[in-house]
């Protein structure tokens, strides 16, 4: 169902937006050297109380009512655990939200990381007003994209434009596959 990393994402961002983040920061840490894949997701929405971190991973805790099982934490920590990874939500009310997954790199079952300019063009059509940092950073370089940024360079125009939108998508493909090109030299 869910068949790549990306995939996984994009629930936990969704998540985030849900929550009514007015700034998402996604940060991949994709390392040989340590031989992880590290994800971190954190908003500034409205949070959960202790309570309710200790069992959102559970598929049998949601909040919301269109269906009584809610799979986006739940799938995340399922894959750590395949993948030899770690999972960890920490949460503060009125505060905001962190999920960090890690996965191990050179695992069988680790799926590809998948398209995450595609998910990130996902995230920012679904709500124009949310603001993105991203961050991709290997053992020897660093990519960074910020919604601001590029907003202050469209001076008004908006990002939800679909040439727009295609651009972000393939600025951010292109500076991880640029860092990843330059980790293997
Ligand atoms: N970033 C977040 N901020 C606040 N609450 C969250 C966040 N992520 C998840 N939750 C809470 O955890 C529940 C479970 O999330 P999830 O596993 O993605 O299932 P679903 O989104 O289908 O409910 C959500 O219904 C929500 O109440
Ligand atoms: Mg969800």
């Amino acid at each position: 169902m869910m068949e790549d990393i990306a995939m996984h994402i994009l629930e936990i961002l969704m998540n985030s937006i849900k929550a009514g983040a007015s700034l998402i920061i996604l940060r991949i840490t994709d390392s040989l050297d340590q031989d992880v894949i590290k994800i971190e997701i954190i908003d500034d929405g409205k949070g959960m109380s202790e309570e309710m971190a200790a069992k959102a991973a559970d598929p049998f805790t949601t909040s919301r009512t269109t269906r009584k099982i809610g799979l986006g934490l739940s799938f995340m920590k399922g894959l750590a655990e395949t993948c030899n990874g770690t999972f960890k939500i920490d949460s503060q009310l009125g505060v905001g939200t962190t999920v960090t997954a890690t996965v191990q790199k050179l695992n069988i079952d680790t799926p590809e990381l998948g398209d995450i300019g595609e998910i990130l063009m996902e995230s920012i059509q679904s709500n124009g007003d949310i603001d993105y940092e991203f961050d991709y950073i290997t053992d020897v370089n660093a990519f960074h994209f910020d919604t601001k940024m590029i907003r202050e360079t469209l001076d008004g125009v908006s990002l939800l434009l679909p040439e727009i939108l295609l651009w972000i998508k393939d600025y951010i493909n292109q500076g991880i596959e640029q860092a990843k090109e330059e980790d293997t030299q």
